[in-house]
């Protein structure tokens, strides 16, 4: 959080020494503060060079006496050549050097700008975006080719068209990709415009194709994204999926299955998951923790690997009892329309639910008595 505001603080001091009236009255102050942040930067560069070449694994450091010094050196350079260690030399170096080599020192603030990319290591959603970009690059690659192609193509065909009304503007294809870019990319600065016919038809299919070929590349992007999102939540909740007997003991197609249809719910202790008398659209199933089932004779305890709330489902009438969490606890929820799907394609899980309910309706457990433990269906 610290680095977070001095990266803050850092990249202000960059942008207002930009300003003449600034700059020249707290030029001084404004190095200053460039320098305090790349010395911290720089402590930290050390400090984390050190530990990584402890932690690190590096093939050849087993050994008695702890890692060699041999290993430790390839450990330290391997985490520099990290792309993390490659921001945190860009944040701790550059500044200091430009002055050391006489630049002024405006010039020289201005590599303080680099220190934005240490808020990589605190946005893992950058990893995720790298993650897609890897995975979509064949699209994104086919993408950016057919952009070009038609980049090439409207360039030569406005110098064509347009170079005999303004040699400077489309004199030369060189010169008319300024114009093909703009409205290509639909920015249209609208310095060079075509002003013939066949100019202006061709500029109205090129912002067409450009419009084309960003909601192509979005499509791709925002579908990669998704599928990573699913791909990391599937991998966390087949872990939770796994962890319930009942799914075990039904094989590795069960839980695939359950796992593509649960979502995990983190609960704090003494949270209400349903209330009695109210409509019931989804079951639970009990991964870590306890909950208790207030029935009118006392409540019910459920540990993990226990379900409820498949009376509703099953009946279709109102919530049973108050069911509510003893202590912190981690539930999988199943919705009703994907209960019903599961019932169909499942049916010796339907069959394992539907007892366990038959059996809870029948049961009239004694008033006053201590809270029934039960175990895990
Ligand atoms: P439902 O009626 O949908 O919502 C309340 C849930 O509490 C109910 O489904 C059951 O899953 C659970 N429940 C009700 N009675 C008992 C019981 N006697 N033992 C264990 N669980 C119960």
């Amino acid at each position: 959080m610290l680095e977070v505001l001095a990266v803050g603080l850092g990249v202000a001091a960059v942008f207002v020494g930009t300003m003449p009236a600034v700059a020249g009255r707290f030029d001084g102050v404004l190095t200053g503060v460039a320098l305090v942040l790349a010395g911290l930067f720089l402590a930290e560069y050390v400090v984390r060079l050190r530990l990584a070449s402890r932690a690190l694994p590096a093939p050849g450091d087993a050994g008695p006496g702890g890692p060699s010094p041999v290993a430790r050196i390839v450990r330290g350079l391997r985490w520099a050549a990290s792309p993390f260690g490659l921001i945190d030399l860009l944040a701790a170096f550059p500044v200091p050097i430009a002055l050391a080599a006489g630049m002024s020192t405006g010039d020289a603030r201005l590599f303080g700008a680099l220190w934005i990319f240490k808020l990589v290591r605190y946005t893992p959603a950058v990893g995720l975006l790298g993650r897609v970009l890897r995975n979509e690059r064949r699209a994104l690659v086919g993408v950016l080719v057919a952009f070009a192609i038609i980049l090439v193509l409207a360039a030569t065909l406005a110098h064509l068209v347009e170079r005999g009304d303004q040699p400077d503007a489309f004199g030369s294809i060189p010169a008319a990709l300024w114009w093909a870019v703009t409205t290509l990319t639909t920015t249209g600065y609208g310095d060079r415009v075509p002003v013939t016919m066949p100019g202006r038809m061709l500029g109205g299919v090129v912002m067409i194709c450009g419009i084309g070929t960003f909601a192509l590349w979005a499509g791709i992007l925002a579908t990669g994204f998704a599928q990573e999102i699913r791909r990391q939540s599937f991998l966390e909740t087949w872990d939770l999926v796994a962890r319930v007997p009942l799914f075990h003991a039904l094989g590795p197609g069960t839980i695939a299955d359950m796992t593509r249809l649960l979502r995990r719910l983190d609960l704090g202790a003494e949270q209400i998951v349903i209330r009695e008398g109210r409509p019931g659209d989804c079951m639970y199933f009990v991964v870590e923790g306890e909950v208790a089932v207030h029935t009118p004779s006392g409540p019910i305890l459920l540990e993990a690997g226990s379900f409820f709330g498949e009376l509703a489902l099953i009946t279709g009438e109102p919530r049973t009892a108050t069911v509510r969490t003893v202590r912190p606890t981690i539930l999988l929820e199943l919705d009703v329309v994907d209960f019903r799907a599961l019932a169909a394609s499942r049916p010796e899980l339907l069959r394992i639910v539907e007892d366990e309910a038959a059996r809870r309706r029948s049961q009239r457990p004694a008033a006053n008595r201590d809270p029934a433990r039960v175990s895990p269906a």
